[in-house]
């Protein structure tokens, strides 16, 4: 029976999926155009060079030092008055439709400003401009900004991100398109976008990772040209990572007749759900921007998504008769119930089955506008004594958090970028994102949806109170809101997403009471979009006494369940944040709330660099000569080293061994991202990757993956085995093995069985004298052998191999191949130390868009074709030309060595 605490302790919450706002070009009514191509771009050199059409004064910049560390307290924002000139205004009211209370409606003020600047009238000539498509990031080829005086420092990548542009495109609109509403949708413009359409200025959204959409049916001229003029004012020092610049995801023109379903329109849950039946339960928001009362009927059928679009349909919302007044909405509710559903749920064990959802509006029996909705039907209960439940199975996270940075290609959103990142992951055992620390592309959710992730959907790196001194808090008053409401409403309906997050590690955790009414009013505000989901907000300072983690569903500790500081180096430091293990504290505390690790590590290495000597610890922090070396700005791969706040990843597997409660934990990071190159800030990008910038595996992917895909028979072995120096000294060998036993050969002479015991991750031998030759590592699990793996001391290099991941692209013009160049010897051994230099070149209908190496202080721009290998390994990004297909052949040169190549099939 169940008792009355266990009733207490399992919190239910009854899923949603997914509005995937995919493109809906059925009826000539409902048109979801592309209009990524053709923009004309200009960015102003010099920011005060650029014209005053901005939208809120910002404060002055007094300390241009971002090297902090990530912990370091969040500080009380200085007050500004904004100046009369500001177009904040003519903005704000864009964020109406995200404010609850009508009377908080912002009014625009009377006036067009802007109109008289040429770059926003259809007249001026933006011939010499130049031409891009979108996603564009224009930051991201550079160059690099070198030194400590740098206007664009480390902790935000070093590249040329912040600064005043332009863009500009026509679009196309003609008399068919008289009677229509007609939009403009944004996923995402970095940042402070404001928009024109023939010279009228239509509207804004500052936060640059929301997506947002724009009315501009009273600007459109049906008899000539229609000219889009979007500036954007992306400010330095406004993030603690790379931000990029610029439009960088899709952007539609969506074209609907005036009766149409509203903007996210679409609500989906599912409830009682069970093999047999579930229920599916629908809600609909339909606009009448015309100027008729109408009778109008909706209908809504459910079909299965499968590999070739959709089957048959299984069951039909039924239809709705209903008058709506003209110039206002309505909701309109329905339900059905499906019958044998087939669930969504994270592979191994399940499978992300998804359904689609076709919502028509009828007029006069005609249909007039078509809606789609991607969902999927899954249960998940919370456990605060077990973690998160998926259809009554117990799924611990195995979770990464990721920002948005796409590496090489930077911020502009790329599907196949994406993908790759996501496929990478997998391999690893991953199946929980923690989308940091802002929402990302659509089109990422719609790839977690397919490929099965548990997400946790976030907002908000700051609220009142500053990090960087150019980020939200500047806008948080104005803006809260609607961006908070604006997150929920677009991605309500994805079943990947599991969890909303209002914040991370925000400032307002210190200041009690006051700090916990602004979390309070956030989690009301996620809550009230969609109150089938908990909602959470992470903390790097946690007392289980404070006001702070009262309101949110979920707790969710960064560093909080190792406990943070509490090595005897950190004695004689007081001005940092100091914790013990919380599980036990919060657990008690909260009996009936999960507890999760939102983060997790922030271990730091450095791709096949060894340093030595060798800390003891399971766990250190990096200082020279223990772990880091700050000249050649690199840190040990050993994999026990962390930022000070950090763990190493068997540390935080103890902890999370020892707090069996917890629902598991999403390290710091899946892969490196740009910016933040801590403790190295003269550097580009980060060291916390588990797989570097360029997607190479650290040797702590393998840790994760023995830990993480226990059935996968696997055993690796670290350092390299090329040590021509340390002949005769002391070199441990460390071994990640998903076995439970290990024997270590070197030479054909075994150096002993070694068996881990409890809270024990790595087999380690820490007395190996170094002789070149073959290191051999047999895995055993449960007295089988299980696995076998060695490394070779290699000859010297001797040639190229190139590798695609894909053998066959698309030629749709935004297709990629990601080929890897390792340096080999001439028995096809990767040399481990070769840093040659290596020129590509490319034949047939591609394009080199960016290589890479995975080395965070290398400087060289991302479009250079040529790179120096970093300890044996470099990577090139080839692109497919629209509507060319053919071999695309890539060749890969370095002096003294034997040339490598790899052709790539390109098809239509
Ligand atoms: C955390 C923070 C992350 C990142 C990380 C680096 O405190 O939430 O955004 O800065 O530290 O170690």
């Amino acid at each position: 029976m169940m008792t009355k605490y266990s009733m207490v302790f399992i919190a239910t919450f009854i899923f949603t999926s997914c509005t995937k706002q995919a493109a809906i070009i059925k009826t000539d009514n409902n048109q979801r155009i592309s209009i990524n191509s053709n923009w004309k771009f200009y960015k102003y050199e010099n920011t005060f060079e650029a014209d005053s059409l901005f939208y809120d004064v910002r404060p002055e910049i007094k300390n241009t030092d971002d090297t902090k560390e990530a912990d370091t307290p969040a500080k009380k924002a200085e007050k500004l008055e904004a100046s009369k000139k500001a177009l904040k205004p003519y903005i704000l009211p864009t964020a109406n439709a995200f404010i609850k209370d009508k009377s908080k409606h912002h009014a625009r003020p009377k006036g067009n400003p802007g109109k008289n600047v040429p770059f926003v009238q259809t007249s001026f000539d933006d011939s010499t401009w130049e031409t891009i498509n979108l996603p564009h990031d224009w930051a991201i080829k550079g160059p690099f900004q070198e030194g400590s005086d740098a206007e664009v420092g480390g902790g935000m990548g070093r590249l040329p991100s912040n600064g005043v542009a332009w863009y500009r495109r026509k679009i196309d609109v003609n008399e068919a398109d008289k009677d229509k509403s007609i939009y403009l949708d944004i996923d995402g413009a970095m940042s402070y976008a404001i928009v024109w359409l023939n010279g009228h200025l239509v509207g804004g959204w500052p936060y640059g990772y929301n997506s947002f959409r724009l009315d501009l049916t009273p600007y459109i001229n049906l008899e000539g040209e229609n000219q889009l003029a979007i500036r954007l004012d992306n400010p330095n020092h406004s993030a603690r990572w790379y931000p990029g610049g610029g439009i960088y995801r899709n952007v539609w023109l969506t074209k609907t007749n005036k009766i149409h379903v509203a903007h996210w329109g679409t609500t989906i849950t599912t409830s009682n759900i069970s093999k047999e039946s579930a229920k599916i339960n629908f809600k609909v928001i339909v606009e009448n921007n015309s100027e008729l009362d109408s009778d109008i009927e909706t209908i809504t059928k459910i079909y299965p998504v499968n590999n070739d679009g959709i089957g048959t349909n299984v069951a039909t919302i039924e239809k709705v008769s209903t008058k709506i007044s003209a110039g206002t909405s309505k909701t309109i509710n329905g339900s059905v119930t499906i019958e044998n559903p087939l669930l969504w749920g994270p592979p191994p064990t399940q499978t992300p089955n998804l359904y689609k959802a076709i919502t028509s509006i009828l007029l006069n029996g005609v249909t007039i506008d078509e809606y789609e909705t991607i969902f999927g039907i899954r249960d998940i209960k919370l456990d605060p004594n077990q973690g998160i439940l998926v259809n009554d199975e117990l799924v611990k996270i195995q979770g990464v958090n990721e920002h948005h940075d796409l590496g090489a290609i930077g911020a502009a959103f790329n599907i196949r970028a994406a993908e790759r990142k996501l496929e990478i992951l997998k391999n690893m055992g991953v199946n929980a994102i923690r989308m940091a620390h802002n929402p990302p592309a659509p089109e990422l959710l719609e790839l977690t949806d397919k490929m099965g992730f548990l997400v946790i959907d976030e907002v908000f790196d700051s609220w009142e109170r500053t990090k960087t001194p150019h980020d939200f808090h500047l806008i948080f008053p104005d803006w809260y809101e609607a961006d908070a409401r604006s997150m929920v409403r677009r991605d309500k309906n994805h079943p990947s997403i599991i969890i909303w997050s209002y914040g991370n590690e925000v400032g307002e955790q210190f200041t009690n009471e006051e700090g916990a009414a602004i979390g309070k009013t956030l989690s009301d505000i996620v809550k009230d979009e969609d109150p089938s989901r908990p909602t959470t907000s992470a903390m790097n300072w946690a007392k289980s006494d404070m006001a702070f983690p009262v309101v949110m569903d979920v707790i969710s500790f960064n560093y909080q369940g190792e406990g943070i500081r509490q090595d005897p180096i950190f004695d004689t430091v007081t001005d940092r944040i100091k914790t013990k293990s919380q599980y036990e504290p919060y657990h008690k505390k909260f009996p009936n709330k999960v507890i999760l690790s939102s983060e997790t590590a922030s271990a730091a290495s450095s791709r096949g660099v060894y340093l030595f000597p060798v800390t003891n610890l399971m766990s250190s922090p990096i200082r020279d000569g223990m772990g880091g070396d700050s000249k050649i700005k690199q840190v040990s791969a050993y994999e026990l080293y962390a930022v000070d706040f950090g763990s190493s990843a068997d540390k935080v597997f103890a902890s999370l061994d020892r707090h069996p409660y917890s629902a598991g934990e999403f390290v710091w990071t899946g892969f490196d991202y740009l910016g933040e190159p801590t403790p190295y800030y003269d550097s580009r990008s980060s060291y916390n990757g588990i797989i570097d910038l360029a997607g190479f595996p650290k040797d702590r992917f393998y840790l994760y993956q023995s830990r993480w895909r226990p059935d996968l028979p696997m055993v690796h072995i670290l350092p390299h085995w090329n040590w021509p120096n340390r002949v005769g000294k002391l070199t441990p060998v460390h071994v990640f093995t998903s076995g439970d036993e290990v024997e270590l050969f070197l030479n054909g002479t075994s150096l002993g069985k070694k068996k881990k015991r409890a809270y024990e991750y790595r087999l380690r031998w820490d007395d190996i004298i170094y002789q070149p030759g073959e290191l051999k590592a047999v895995a055993y699990k449960n007295g089988k052998e299980w696995a076998e793996n060695s490394v070779k001391t290699t000859q010297d290099a001797s040639k190229l191999i190139a590798n695609a991941d894909r053998s066959n692209i698309h030629a749709d013009g935004k297709d990629l191949a990601y080929i890897t160049v390792q340096i080999t010897d001439e028995n096809g051994l990767v040399v481990p130390t070769s840093n040659n230099l290596i020129e590509f070149s490319i034949q047939g209908p591609g394009d080199i868009i960016a290589t890479d190496n995975g080395d965070a202080s290398d400087l060289t721009t991302f479009i250079s074709k040529k790179r120096k290998a970093f300890n044996g390994f470099a990577l090139v990004i080839v692109r497919s030309k629209p509507n060319l297909s053919g071999d695309i052949k890539v060749i890969v040169k370095s002096k003294g060595l034997k040339d490598g190549q790899v052709i790539i099939k390109s098809n239509d």
